[in-house]
């Protein structure tokens, strides 16, 4: 099982960044360096449930008429830009999910790049979606827009 996998791996990696002290030389400052999409789909994980649940729904099935789906979303997949200024922004005002119309509120969300970069790569793999991995350097570009 993946999770099993991810678990284990999870503990490994844990364990070894105990022992592993960095030299002096990696304490200057060097650019992100960019997650592991199946480590960033277990952080997301996390995060959703914390953040995007609430609204979004357990299995990502939003809620008839008030919150879009996330799970097989033709919006969410159609374009990973505008899902990272989804999450950073939020959005009102109409939106077809799906072929539903959505005309609500989604305030931004307080994540750090890292976190958005992550929530995107749990939902955008999760309930049957399946997408390339989003990273901390795509996000930090929409960030600087
Ligand atoms: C307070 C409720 C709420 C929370 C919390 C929330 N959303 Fe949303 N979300 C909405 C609403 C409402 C819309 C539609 C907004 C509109 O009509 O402009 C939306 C739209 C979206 C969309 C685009 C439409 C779609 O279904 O593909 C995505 C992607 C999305 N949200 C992801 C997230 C993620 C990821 C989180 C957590 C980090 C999150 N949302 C947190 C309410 C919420």
């Amino acid at each position: 099982m993946t999770y099993t996998y991810l678990i284990i791996s999870t503990t490994f990696y844990a364990f070894i960044s105990i022992f592993s002290w960095p030299d002096a030389k990696d304490y200057t400052p060097s650019p992100l360096t960019e997650p592991d999409l199946e480590e960033s789909i277990k952080l997301g994980e996390a995060i959703y449930q914390g953040y995007c649940l609430a609204c979004h729904m357990n299995e990502g099935e939003g809620l008839p008429g008030a919150f879009p789906p996330l799970a097989k979303s033709d919006y969410l997949m159609a374009d990973k830009e505008r899902s990272i200024r989804q999450v950073m922004h939020g959005s009102e005002g109409e939106m077809v999910v799906n072929g539903e119309t959505y005309n609500g509120v989604m305030p931004p969300q307080p994540l750090s790049d890292e976190e958005i970069a992550h929530v995107l790569n749990f939902v955008r793999n999760s309930w049957g979606n399946e997408g390339e991995v989003v990273t901390f350097a795509e996000v930090k570009a929409i960030r600087d827009e």
